[in-house]
């Protein structure tokens, strides 16, 4: 058991303690939200991840789990976690003052031969700039580490308790091995690196799945102007092991907390150390074209939003969280409001404030049957299991239309159909409920090719 003490108790720092509380380590957990830390102190989450409520609450009934919104005047731990946020600032670069400020009060306070550790996502070069402020705190010999997380939402837990790797970056061997021997018996490839190459394997590894997610929305659009069906291209593809049939799900696009930020901060990097990243732009740029793309397909079913009702179903980023950073599903509403549509959200988790607060215009309902109600159209925007549930029979009762669309590919097209429905969808025939095509003759001719 290893005493250590975690800075900022979000989404990271909430389920790294939790974690090594689990592992059996004492965890001093700082936070500067008074409110947050005293949800944590009575074992509740402050944040809905499936299984971190049970963990925080088995750690602060066995006294692993210490929580604080002030910082003690001498750690008692010598290995302390950065695990603040780092949201996006002007043009996309990181911004690192929670990590400056959480230093600034650390490294002072820290014993001879402590290590501080970066899991926090920073713009590479941010571990050195942590060595210096924490050399010229006076607080001697200080070690640093980067060992970024690959933690999902709603994943976060397993993915902490079973992950691909543990990256660990350093100039201090001894400092990785302090760090690696805290993950105990978790049975995982340990790559031991510099502090700058952990620091960029967390940016490319996000933009890379960003990267992979934008590349199917983009083969999705040419799946539908030629009839190919974009579920089965991908799962043609994902059968070779070098490609992987992970991160292939064409729809309204990524969201989140992470890929907007992390992509967006890559590629300001790049720019300003002069390497133009043209990749990375595109993939942003595809991205935001499918929100688009979704709004001409609803806008086409119904021939035009002015007045129209438009049920969304979902307000998450993603299924299985309440984080509604960065939603796909509640950029699209927003933009369908833009054209005089009347939206109404529902989502299973995230709370009524919280869509309000990010799309005022939009109504909130408590059920799927609700928010359908006199809706011209439904449309499928996050990829909650509830929604591939659907009871299409009562559904076809209460909507004014019989019209779905389909953002997430989630529904079965024919079960959608023999209810009645017009389905629509992305990257899939008509057979499938894509697009109907122009004859192959006449997209011929179009091409400049022999009659
Ligand atoms: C991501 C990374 O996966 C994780 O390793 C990192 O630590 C943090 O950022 P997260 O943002 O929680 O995790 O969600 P993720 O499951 O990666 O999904 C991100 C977005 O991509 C979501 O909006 C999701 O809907 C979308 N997505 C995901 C797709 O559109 N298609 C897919 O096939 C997979």
């Amino acid at each position: 058991m290893t005493r250590i003490a975690v800075i900022g108790c979000g989404y990271v720092g909430a389920v790294s303690a939790a974690c090594f509380a689990e592992l059996g380590h004492d965890v001093d957990c700082i936070d500067t939200d008074p409110a947050r830390i005293s949800v944590l102190k009575r074992g509740e989450s402050p944040i809905h991840e499936p299984g971190l409520e049970t963990l925080l609450k088995r750690g602060v009934e066995r006294g692993r789990l210490h929580f604080s919104s002030d910082y003690p005047d001498v750690f008692e731990a010598k290995i302390v976690f950065i695990a603040v946020n780092t949201p996006e600032s002007h043009e996309g670069a990181a911004d690192i003052r929670a990590v400056r400020d959480a230093i600034t009060l650390v490294a002072p306070r820290l014993k001879y031969g402590s290590v501080i550790v970066n899991k926090s996502t920073v713009p590479i070069g941010t571990g050195e700039l942590v060595s210096g402020m924490a050399r010229r705190s006076g607080c001697g010999a200080i070690s640093v580490v980067s060992n970024p997380e690959f933690l999902r939402e709603g994943s976060a837990i397993r993915d902490f308790m079973m992950p691909d790797r543990l990256v660990l970056g350093s100039d201090d061997p001894a400092a990785i091995d302090t760090v690696a021997a805290l993950y105990g018996n978790i049975e995982a490839p340990v790559l031991r690196t510099d502090i700058r190459t952990a620091e960029m394997i967390k940016y490319a590894s996000n933009a890379f799945l960003a990267t992979k997610i934008s590349f199917i929305n983009e083969i999705a659009a040419i799946c539908e102007s030629l009839g190919a069906d974009i579920s089965e291209v991908a799962r043609g593809m994902g059968m070779d092991a070098r490609i992987g049939n992970r991160f292939l799900g064409a729809g309204l696009g990524w969201g989140g907390s992470c890929f907007p930020k992390d992509v967006r901060a890559l590629a300001h990097m790049a720019a300003v150390h002069g390497t133009h990243p043209q990749l990375l732009r595109s993939v942003m740029d595809i991205n935001a074209g499918q929100r688009l793309r979704t709004v001409q397909k609803v806008r086409e079913a119904l021939g035009g939003l002015d007045r129209r009702r438009i049920a969304i179903l979902g307000a998450s980023f993603k299924a299985d969280t309440d984080d509604t950073r960065n939603s796909p599903a509640l950029e699209l509403a927003s933009l369908l409001h833009l054209e005089g549509a009347s939206v109404v959200v529902y989502d299973p988790v995230v709370l009524a404030e919280r869509i309000t607060e990010a799309v005022p215009e939009a109504a909130v309902a408590r059920s799927v049957m609700s928010a359908a109600q006199d809706a011209d159209a439904v449309i499928v925007a996050t990829e909650w299991q509830e929604f591939a549930d659907i009871d299409l029979g009562a559904l076809g009762d209460v909507v004014a239309q019989r019209l779905i669309i389909d953002a997430r590919n989630l529904l079965d097209p024919v079960a959608v159909r023999s209810a009645g429905f017009e389905y629509h969808c992305l990257g899939r025939p008509a057979s499938e409920g894509g697009p109907v095509l122009p004859s192959v003759a006449k997209a011929f001719a179009v091409a400049g090719g022999a009659s």
